[in-house]
């Protein structure tokens, strides 16, 4: 009998897995900043205790544990274990004995109410089925005055689409079947007056929404399909057959390469935080 797929959290487990090995280690800098910029957002104060949901391979894991010093302490959790140990590589060469990383669900980490100063969840709400009930669960675990720092979608902001254009074109013709729909067609997070109202309706106070753009640099076309396998894109290459791959890359790289003039490009990625305190 053939092994059944995975789904659901187990299928974005499974993605994340296998990406673990590169991911955010290909030479493009987008989760690296962005994590920096979510625990500076957090405004962490040294012996501060945070909560990183789902902390991936630590990139604001790492800053918060720097900011919030050797008296505080910062828990990352994740659905993938093979994030978790590249995490906890990284804690273990940075000499940060006051962060961990563990196995957890970022829709109901299970830690007692008002544990934490701070939570903050770098592109995670979004693979979330009800964000909503997390962000609730989010304001129980926070004390009082605790502040959530979260990357939200934009489906109300205007943003640059010709590369995902370009790319989502050239793949068309390589997957079989209908693609799977999106997980959130309706995200309650997706837009600013969306965010604040899940945010005041659930406990939280003086939200913030900070929208900026982080201008991620490739070498050449290659370098964004590596790119693309480095991250929860990979899930749709995935599905594409291993013998019909190669054109598929080759085709990415021809669209890609007619639309850079020069060989290097930048892809300006936007980004959106949502900051809010508990009240
Ligand atoms: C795009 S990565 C972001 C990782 C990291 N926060 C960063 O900014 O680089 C998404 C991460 O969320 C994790 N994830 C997805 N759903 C999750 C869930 N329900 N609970 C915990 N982690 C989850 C994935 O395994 C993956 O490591």
């Amino acid at each position: 009998m053939a092994a059944e797929e995975p789904t659901g959290k187990a299928s974005i487990a499974a993605v994340f897995n296998r990406a673990a090995a590169v991911y955010d280690q290909v030479g493009v800098d987008f989760f690296g900043p962005a994590g920096v910029r979510l625990a500076e957002l957090a405004a962490l104060a040294p012996g501060e205790s945070v909560l990183d949901v789902g902390c991936g391979r630590g990139a604001s894991l790492v800053p918060a544990a720097a900011a919030v010093g050797s008296a505080g302490s910062v828990i990352g959790i994740d659905l993938a274990p093979a994030m978790i140990d590249k995490t906890n590589e990284r804690i273990a060469e940075s000499g940060l004995r006051h962060a961990r990383a563990e196995l957890g669900d970022a829709e109901s980490p299970g830690y007692p109410e008002d544990s934490f100063d701070a939570i903050i969840a770098g592109f995670v709400v979004f693979f979330l089925s009800d964000p909503v009930a997390a962000v609730a669960r989010y304001s129980r675990l926070l004390r009082p005055g605790g502040r959530l720092v979260m990357t939200v979608r934009l489906m109300d902001r205007q943003e640059d689409t010709e590369i995902p254009r370009i790319v989502n074109e050239a793949l068309l013709p390589f997957e079989t079947g209908a693609r799977p729909a999106p997980r959130r067609p309706r995200d309650p997070l997706g837009t600013r007056d969306g965010v604040e109202e899940v945010l005041v309706t659930n406990g939280f106070t003086g939200v913030r929404v900070v929208d900026e753009t982080y201008h991620a640099r490739f070498d050449d076309p290659a370098h964004y399909w590596r790119w693309m396998w480095s991250h929860g894109a990979r899930e749709r290459l995935e599905k594409i057959p291993a013998d019909r791959l190669e054109p598929a890359r080759e085709a990415v790289v021809s669209a890609l390469s007619a639309f850079a003039r020069d060989e290097r490009f930048v892809y300006p990625i936007p980004a959106r935080f949502a900051v809010a305190e508990r009240a």
